[in-house]
């Protein structure tokens, strides 16, 4: 999940370069490095560490090259050390690669290539690309890359740079996540749009199997689909979103940032006195949705939880029965599935890589597949067969916050449609749209809650376990909440079935074991109080998720996280705030980098 840009115009490319780098930081950090086309020559800087090793070693470095690549790593094949750095260089240094993704016959290749009097660097699957691009090279570079890229199998999104071929950047993609930034007079190259949009909001998103090159003046050649400019994508994302602001952390941004994003996502896709959702991108008809026998949910991580969210929503609603499948199980798993099927792909990115497999394996076997996404003109938006694109801005937090309550609100939306088709009245309809129409006041009482929480949260910095707890749509709000800690703060944290404590997880239970619970005033109410006794009978530390007004729980648990009153159905937008505020105060009172967790990226586009 590395993060890789190129510039190509008429401005030096290093300033673009190292912000750009720094924009995509959260997709890697293991290493950065840059190479920009010189007077002639290639010049390569590169250090292990985060970006800012990198820009110490640029200071007064005097760059004026106007093509170059950049890179920043999350390693998979070779450690994290400089010699692994990205770029990587011909046995000439005249031709630098930077790339995301994994090359699976890099050994072959190597083999060959050394036979053939290559002389290799470093242990990384990179390499081999330089050195097959430079076999190829007989100097026409777009050419070479071509031919070179006919040669690899596994998944790559690549910029190539020549000391040759000083206006010129070669780009290449398969599998890994590549987009073109359309400029005037230059042209970029970035793995994610955050790092192109500060100076374009024009993109194009390379598809699989396409090689371009790119010039000052534009994409002149093509291997792959024709006519790239019919592809430009307006970003439209304002520049101040991709900022942090006054936040310490993209993270705490994000989580804020709710109430709007949420306001947004519905904006103009509900209709009160219909009691219905209008959600144009689905593509389907009155009649295809009642001819839906089924629905099949996949996605990954907080995805996937929102995808057990989603479950109940439609179950409850549409009476249809539903799935929910990670995706990385679903492709391999030779799945039954075929028409007749609605799946369902959930993905903020719209990039992970077993998401997209899953969907082309759904597509393959005759389901019509829908996404639920929030990145414009990404790989899933673009690959499956209708769907709704959250609106909740960028996301630039490793950790899903927004993004997450985002996908709820959309499966809400899909489920009152599906209902509507079904059985849910006008009168019901309209009081769901009322409840969704209120939840972005409601989300803003809990974050004015933010001091409370992070207090909480001081007590739980030196804990090695935590355990969370819900029942019906409160359970997959456990998992979500369970893994957000697990993520930033390193706190190892499960999420449980209330009701499955007693087959097990009651064990762990003792005064050092802090326990999470959530637990509104729903349909199971009195069932989970239960299970908070038996808790607090053992001398867990227990901590609730409750309903304003809520005065009972109060004598149960240890502290008391009140959360407004809302439909049971929309309640998990409203319980996961607080659980999203812990984590973070957690991980801040811990030390850990809550944008850049350890071992993790943004968008999880390797296998
Ligand atoms: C969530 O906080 C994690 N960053 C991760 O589980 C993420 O949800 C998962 O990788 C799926 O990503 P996607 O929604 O972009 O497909």
């Amino acid at each position: 999940m590395c993060g890789i840009v190129g510039y190509v115009g008429t401005r030096p490319a290093l300033p673009f370069l190292l912000a750009g780098l720094h924009r995509l930081e959260y997709r890697g950090y293991d290493s950065a490095g840059i190479a920009v086309v010189t007077g002639g020559a290639l010049e390569v800087y590169k250090e292990v560490g985060n970006l800012s090793r990198l820009q110490e070693m640029l200071a007064g470095v005097d760059l004026r090259g106007t093509t170059g690549i950049g890179h920043t790593r999350w390693a998979t094949h070779g450690e994290p050390t400089t010699i692994n750095a990205h770029p990587h260089t011909d046995c000439s240094g005249t031709i630098a690669v930077v790339h995301n993704g994994i090359i699976e016959n890099c050994e072959q290749l190597r083999r060959e290539l050394l036979a053939r009097g290559h002389r290799f660097r470093s242990d990384t699957d990179t390499e081999v690309l330089c050195h097959l691009i430079e076999e190829y090279s007989d100097g026409d570079l777009f050419a070479a890359v071509a031919a070179a890229a006919t040669k690899v199998i596994g998944a790559y999104g690549i910029c190539v740079v020549s000391a040759r071929h000083p206006d010129l950047l070669v780009a290449a993609r398969n599998g890994s996540p590549l987009i073109v930034g359309v400029g005037n007079g230059e042209n970029f190259v970035g793995s994610d749009v955050p790092a192109i949009a500060p100076h374009t909001q024009r993109v194009i998103y390379l598809d699989d199997g396409e090689v371009v090159a790119i010039t000052p003046e534009g994409v002149q050649g093509v291997v792959g689909k024709a006519d790239l400019s019919a592809r430009v994508h307006a970003v439209g994302w304002e520049p101040g979103e991709i900022d942090r602001g006054d936040f310490p952390h993209f993270m705490l941004k994000e989580i804020h940032e709710q109430p709007q994003a949420l306001a947004r996502t519905i904006s103009g896709r509900l209709v009160e006195s219909e009691g219905d959702s209008h959600l144009g991108g689905l593509n389907m008809t009155p009649k295809e949705l009642l001819d839906v026998q089924r629905v099949i949910i996949i996605s990954c991580g907080t995805s996937w939880h929102a995808g057990l969210i989603g479950e109940y929503m439609l179950e409850e609603t549409a009476r249809v029965p539903v799935e929910v499948e990670y995706a990385s199980e679903f492709r391999y798993r030779n799945p039954v599935v075929g028409r007749g099927d609605l799946v369902i792909a959930i993905s903020q990115s719209g990039e992970t890589a077993d998401t997209i497999a899953a969907v082309r394996e759904a597509q393959r076997r005759g389901a019509r597949v829908l996404g639920i996404v929030n990145v414009v003109g990404s790989t899933i938006a673009r690959l499956t067969d209708g769907g709704v694109y959250l609106r909740s801005g960028p996301e630039i937090g490793v950790a899903s916050t927004k993004a997450f309550t985002g996908t709820l609100a959309v499966l809400f939306m899909i489920a009152l449609h599906f209902g509507r088709q079904r059985h849910t009245s006008n009168a019901e309809g309209r009081i769901m749209v009322r409840a969704l129409q209120a939840l972005p006041d409601q989300m803003r009482q809990i974050l004015a809650r933010e001091a409370e929480i992070a207090e909480l949260a001081a007590r739980f910095v030196n804990g090695r376990n935590a355990l969370y707890l819900g029942r019906g749509y409160s359970f997959p709000v456990a998992l979500e909440g369970a893994l957000k800690l697990k993520e930033i703060s390193y706190i190892h944290a499960e999420g449980y079935p209330a009701a499955e404590m007693k087959h097990g997880p009651i064990a762990l239970i003792d005064k050092d074991m802090p326990v999470v619970v959530v637990a509104p005033q729903d349909s199971v109410y009195d069932k989970v109080v239960s299970n908070i006794e038996e808790i607090r009978t053992r001398r867990g530390q227990v901590i609730a998720v409750a309903t304003e007004g809520d005065t009972e729980i109060a004598s149960k648990a240890n502290h008391v996280i009140y959360i407004p009153q809302t439909l049971e159905i929309l309640t998990p937008l409203l319980s996961v705030v607080p659980l999203q505020l812990l984590a973070y105060h957690v991980a801040v009172h811990r030390g850990c980098p809550v944008d850049q967790p350890k071992n993790l990226a943004k968008s999880v586009t390797v296998e």
